[in-house]
């Protein structure tokens, strides 16, 4: 099993970098703001309760968050690892995942942490459009469609995602980086962290990942 973990800021790039891995390793993306914006679209009671926090760019209950992303890493296809991207975002749910994966004799073979500049951050959130059917992502700065509005991969309209507005952006920026850096630490103590520099194109940042994580796969590189 190989677990890598994604960190970075929100806008960093964990999504579109999670998705090009996961097909390139063969192995499933898990992430838990996709889990719960599937689960409001659901209108499930975990998806009425996350809202609430999503909507105002605070970070979910661990409880809620940990009982999801631990129900996910059960189900078949992540039985030969996965791509986390957004879990675990603070020091609780790093434990709780180390704790889960050590039942298993596995731990975390290496967690990336994409680095981006805050305006940077800021200007890629104004900008990001995501395709309604399966959540692909797009920039209509850095990162267009062919054609205006709608998906390249299955034509579905682009739309804008409700924590993308100027106010919640902002509050995603001052609620979550701290407990970010919590995370950061704990995968640096553990010797499996590596920091890739995330102000350089979509290709060249996923051939630093691929570099980072593909030692880390093979054995041959302990950070
Ligand atoms: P989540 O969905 O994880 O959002 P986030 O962390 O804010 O991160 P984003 O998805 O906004 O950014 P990203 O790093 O994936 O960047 P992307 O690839 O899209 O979480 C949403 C909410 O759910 C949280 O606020 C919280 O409430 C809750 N939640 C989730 N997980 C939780 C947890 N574990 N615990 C508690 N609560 C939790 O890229 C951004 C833009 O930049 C795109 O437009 C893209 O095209 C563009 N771009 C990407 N890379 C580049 C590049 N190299 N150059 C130029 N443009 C680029
Ligand atoms: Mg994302």
């Amino acid at each position: 099993m190989t677990v890598v973990v994604l960190l970075g800021a929100p806008g960093a790039g964990k999504g579109t970098q999670a998705g090009i891995l996961a097909e390139r390793f063969g192995i499933p993306h898990v992430a838990t703001g996709d889990l719960f914006r599937s689960a409001v679209r659901d209108g499930s009671p975990v998806g009425l309760e996350a809202r609430r926090y999503m909507e105002r760019g605070q970070l979910v209950p661990d409880d809620i968050t940990i009982r999801m992303l631990l129900d996910r890493l059960e189900q078949p296809d992540a039985k030969d690892g996965v791509i986390l991207d957004g879990f675990p975002r603070n020091r609780a749910q790093a434990e709780a995942l180390d704790a889960a994966l050590a039942e298993r004799g596995v731990s975390v073979d290496r967690a990336a942490s994409i680095e981006v500049p805050t305006d940077e951050l800021v200007r890629r959130l104004s900008g990001r459009w995501v395709c309604r059917d399966a959540g692909h992502v797009y920039n209509e700065h850095t990162n267009p469609p062919r054609l205006v509005g709608v998906c390249d991969i299955d034509g579905s309209p682009l739309i804008q995602r409700d924590d993308d507005t100027a106010e919640t952006i902002r509050a995603r920026l001052t609620l979550q980086l701290a407990s970010l850096e919590d995370v950061v630490d704990h995968y640096a103590s553990a010797g499996v962290l590596k920091t890739v520099d995330g102000v350089h194109s979509i290709d060249e940042v996923t051939d630093a990942l691929v570099r980072a994580i593909g030692r880390a796969r093979d054995g041959q590189e302990v950070v």
